[in-house]
């Protein structure tokens, strides 16, 4: 038997003409869709219920058949999305990405180097070796540390956990099982991610395997809040091997007092982690104020952060830094022979997926490079700068006006508010229902897309100001329509 040729409906897929002419169709409806958000045309989030948007999206025996226009089908795409790149978008902590970034993106993508090893990498490793190292630096880390990256804060707060484990238990859990010896536990604040008790309970520590220190005023783990849960723990017969801080926390962005709690870890030689998913990008910023809310970081043990979210990067783009670049092997110490050479992890350190949940690796660092290569170390300085910068006038506004309570004074770029009009007494599920009925009204209007989250005192809305083209105008059009009574 001989092998036929191609079939036709395999070499049209791969037609050069086709790429280069949808290419450019589609560059140009993205360049419009951009032009379009930042003049404010579409509504941010185009809304329409789960219900009514499933038919709209069904693939027909007609799209089965093939030959129709994908280009333009992502255009109705592009319509039905919501606009990050709108400036009253201040929703969840998702970037707008750079255009250059995104760019990027579509090289990773037709390049679609598996780089878990670095003959599937060999331009993709030492690229992202290299922006691992100045992640590194910009946190004022020692010159042993080192990294990877890897898909999300998620799998990036579990990979450290995983690591923190193998390395402080006491014996190879790898090898022994977790349950091999004291039941352990880390303290971290009653404000962190959901990842982080999402990854012990992964690993099987259960519910007991965070202790939940209290926040301050400010919502900040402290010191001696982080202190008084060791003694806690101590008594409850959890052997504490970690403490977990975050930077920017998820609900009102507080950064916790990383120098005071990297001095209880040093005195009673835990490991000091921090999430620093959302705010270690604080390091970058062209404010000194903003660096020094991470001021300890640079103590840190291991470092979760995120480039998809202050950094302006398309999802998901994350380092997971290690003050010894070598613990990061401890995560996964397995061996597969048909992918990584024998002998210790370290000796074949170009073979990234030894350090990551990812077997097949995106090459996720192109798109910080590019970014960095076209706009330089003083765009992400600016723009870090420029995000908290609008978050701060906004909170300003909100102080301004009687009827709008601001929950905490920001630390980074999120805001929570709630509307709370003088002279009407709302019992306090009312007040919590008020929020959203304004939440609602506000992203139904187009203008701008908000959300909520629940603090101890009830319902607050929430703006992560994600969007360095927002203006004045758009700070003093949100806080219109909060405050709008209909
Ligand atoms: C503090 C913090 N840690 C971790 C995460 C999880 O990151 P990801 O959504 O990239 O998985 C988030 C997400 O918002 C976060 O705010």
């Amino acid at each position: 038997m001989t092998l036929p040729p191609v079939p036709t409906s395999i070499s049209g897929a791969y037609d050069v003409s086709a790429f280069r002419n949808n290419g450019h169709r589609l560059i140009d409806m993205l360049a419009d869709a951009l032009s379009a958000s930042q003049s404010r045309l579409p509504a941010v989030l185009p809304w329409r219920s789960p219900i009514d948007n499933m038919p709209t999206w069904a693939l027909t025996e007609q799209d089965m058949a093939g030959g129709g226009d994908a280009v333009a089908r992502m255009g109705e795409v592009i319509a039905a999305s919501t606009k990050l790149h709108h400036p009253g978008y201040a929703g969840h902590q998702v970037a707008p990405p750079v255009p250059m970034a995104a760019l990027a993106e579509l090289v990773s993508a037709y390049l679609n180097q598996g780089m878990g090893v670095y003959e599937m990498g060999p331009a993709g490793v030492p690229m992202e070796l290299s922006v691992i190292r100045w992640m590194c630096q910009k946190l004022a880390l020692p010159s042993t540390a080192g990294g990877v990256l890897t898909s999300g804060g998620t799998i990036g707060n579990l990979t450290a956990l995983l690591a923190i484990r193998q390395l402080t238990a006491g014996h190879d859990v790898w090898r022994q099982g977790a349950h091999a010896g004291p039941p352990l536990a880390i303290i971290t604040s009653t404000q962190s991610h959901y990842s982080v008790a999402r990854a012990l309970k992964i690993m099987g520590w259960g519910d007991a395997g965070a202790i939940a220190a209290p926040v301050n005023a400010q919502f900040r783990l402290t010191g001696a809040a982080v202190q008084a849960a060791i003694d806690q723990a101590k008594q409850q017969g959890r052997k504490v091997v970690a403490i977990v801080a975050c930077a920017g926390s998820t609900s009102t962005g507080a950064c916790d007092e990383l120098a005071e709690i990297a001095d209880v870890a040093q005195a009673h030689q835990l490991w000091f982690h921090v999430d620093g998913a959302h705010g270690a990008s604080l390091a970058l910023s062209a404010d000194s104020a903003h660096r020094a809310l991470v001021g300890g970081i640079e103590r840190a043990d291991s470092v979760v952060w995120d480039a998809h979210k202050m950094l302006m990067m398309p999802a998901l783009v994350t380092a997971v830094l290690f003050r010894q670049e070598s613990h990061g092997y401890a995560a996964f110490a397995q061996q597969a022979a048909y992918l990584f050479a024998s002998g210790s992890p370290a000796d074949t350190w170009w073979d990234l997926g030894q350090r990551t949940m990812e077997c097949t690796k995106r090459m996720m660092a192109l798109e910080l490079y590019a970014t960095l290569v076209a706009h330089g170390e003083s765009m992400f300085a600016d723009v870090v700068a420029r995000q908290c910068h609008v978050a701060a006038r906004f909170a300003q506004l909100v102080q301004q006006s009687p009827d709008v309570e601001l929950a905490v004074q920001p630390d980074i770029n999120i805001v929570c508010y709630r509307f709370d009009p003088p002279g009407v007494a709302l019992a306090p599920e009312q007040l919590d229902a008020l929020q959203q009925t304004i939440r609602q009204r506000i992203i139904a209007s187009g203008q701008h897309y908000i959300v909520s989250t629940r603090l101890p005192t009830g319902t607050y809305l929430r703006s992560a100001f994600m969007n360095p083209m927002t203006t004045e105008e758009d700070l003093q059009a949100l806080l219109h329509n909060v405050r709008l009574r209909r």
